[in-house]
């Protein structure tokens, strides 16, 4: 007699969607990507499991986002994986794969070692030590390097210090600075940049958010635009370059960006989409926009929408959630690091009027675990040089024109926070060609800048300090 005792492969399949489909129609479609994957997947995809780990950075039927998409889908029914296509939407399914890539990350050990303040740390074209030059900030923000070897250093809650030239700390910050807003973890006082031609002029932008409290302490604020000279540790001759109308300043202490850029006269800086996701692509409000002003905040009379009436005049690109990394290069071409929500940071290039697709487009998912969207691309609107999921928070970006590290000459230097990195970035005719995280672990990164000596400077908070890298080969 033939007695068949195991049930067959397609059983167990039938009996997982009909246990599935109930499972998803008692919940609410509003399910987070933690809370799909706990029930849909994990029954079959730990090790050792009839599907095995997905975690593993092993894939049998393609690694990128779009096969795992693919292979969620339509699934593999003859090896037992089922097509998810009638039980999860495109947008979960989008989901999903961000937080298969984190947890990915969290299970991959290939990490630079936690050792690098005392060691020579190797990378693929230079070895550096690390100098510990300043302590003694509360948030560091930016850094800016004065001609006679002293720094400034803005701070997040207001204010700016000087670095003498032996990098000790002037304990006395600048007198006489702008009223920032700062409510929660952003705002407040950002970027700290020199004009091209400080040496002759004097003058310091400054990028803060800026506003004022009704009389229940509640705040409005949008970011701000000023230049001033720094005289017998004093600011003085201030002038506004951006203000924006007062009916633009929101209650949102979210997503100002920003950072300062100049090149050819212009100065370009960011607003982010202070934490309302619809407006970076609603071209009559600033946010969620990069700007291009002439330096004294005139505005240039060929900007891409200065035909619009409803259209702010200083607008440049749109569709951005909130940069936080600005560098202009030689051939005058703008590169932009970005924050998305979870997943979908990015790097781009900024080009003249063009859409950056914030939210319609993004890599990213929400913070909650909800799906945003399941399209990554779309007619009209940018795809980023790179784009990190999951999310590093990048801040800060330099491109490194020094001569201590000659091999890594006009590579893109990213900070970041969440992962404390810094990433190595190499372009090529318009395409990413490399990265490398060079270093890691030393504290969430605020700025990184090429100064004038070619070394590479990293301001960090958590701990607060200013460092520098130097070459030790
Ligand atoms: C009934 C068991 C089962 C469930 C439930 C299940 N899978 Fe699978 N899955 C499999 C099997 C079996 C394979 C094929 C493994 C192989 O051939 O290596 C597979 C393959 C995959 C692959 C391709 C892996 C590769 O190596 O290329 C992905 C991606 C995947 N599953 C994702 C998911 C996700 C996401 C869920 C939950 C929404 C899920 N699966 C639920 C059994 C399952």
């Amino acid at each position: 007699m033939n007695i068949k005792t195991r049930p067959s492969r397609f059983f167990w399949i039938m009996l997982f969607t009909l246990w599935a489909i109930n499972l998803q129609s008692q919940e609410s479609p509003k399910s987070n990507v933690e809370d799909i994957y706990q029930n849909l997947c994990m029954s079959c995809h730990v090790s050792g499991a009839v599907g095995g780990s997905l975690t593993d950075k092993q894939w049998s039927y393609g690694g990128s986002d779009d096969e795992i998409f693919q292979s969620i889908k339509n699934g593999k029914e003859e090896k037992g994986m089922v097509p998810f296509s009638s039980l999860l939407t495109d947008e979960q399914i989008r989901g999903i794969v961000v937080y298969i890539r984190e947890l990915e990350s969290r299970d991959s050990s290939e990490s630079i070692p936690n050792d690098q303040l005392e060691n020579v740390v190797k990378t693929q074209y230079h070895s550096y030590k690390v100098e510990v030059l300043t302590t003694g900030f509360r948030t560091p923000w930016s850094l800016a390097f004065l001609p006679d070897g002293r720094k400034l250093v803005t701070e997040r809650l207001g204010p700016i210090h000087i670095v003498n030239s032996d990098n000790t700390l002037n304990p006395n910050p600048i007198d006489n600075t702008p009223n920032v807003i700062f409510d929660g973890p952003e705002g407040g006082m950002m970027d700290i940049a020199l004009h091209p031609n400080y040496k002759k002029n004097g003058w310091i932008y400054l990028a803060f958010a800026d506003g004022w409290r009704d009389e229940n302490g509640r705040s409005k604020s949008q970011t701000a635009i000023v230049r001033g000279r720094i005289k017998n540790h004093k600011w003085v001759d201030q002038e506004w370059i951006y203000k924006a109308d007062p009916k633009f300043y929101m209650r949102s202490g979210a997503h100002y960006g920003t950072r300062i850029a100049f090149d050819k006269g212009y100065i370009y800086f960011v607003i982010g989409e202070r934490g309302a996701m619809g407006q970076a692509q609603d071209l009559t409000l600033p946010n969620g926009k990069i700007f291009r002003l002439y330096d004294d905040g005139r505005i240039p009379a060929d900007n891409p929408f200065i035909k619009n009436p409803d259209v702010p005049k200083g607008i440049w690109s749109y569709g951005h959630r909130n940069p936080q990394g600005l560098v202009v290069d030689e051939k005058h071409n703008i590169y932009a690091t970005e924050h998305g929500a979870r997943g979908g940071d990015e790097f781009n290039l900024i080009l003249e009027g063009r859409n950056y697709g914030w939210p319609i487009i993004t890599h990213g998912i929400n913070y909650n675990g909800q799906p945003i969207t399941s399209i990554t691309e779309k007619e009209g609107m940018e795809q980023p040089l790179l784009q990190w999921t999951p999310s590093i928070a990048p801040c800060g970006l330099t491109q490194y024109k020094g001569s201590k590290f000659s091999k890594w000459k006009n590579d893109f230097f990213a900070g970041s926070l969440r992962a404390q990195e810094l990433h190595r970035i190499r372009v090529v005719n318009g395409k990413v060609v490399q990265e490398e995280i060079i270093l890691k672990g030393l504290g969430r990164i605020r700025d990184v800048r090429t100064g004038p000596d070619g070394y590479l400077y990293l301001l960090t908070d958590e701990p607060a300090r200013l460092i520098r890298l130097v070459p030790s080969e």
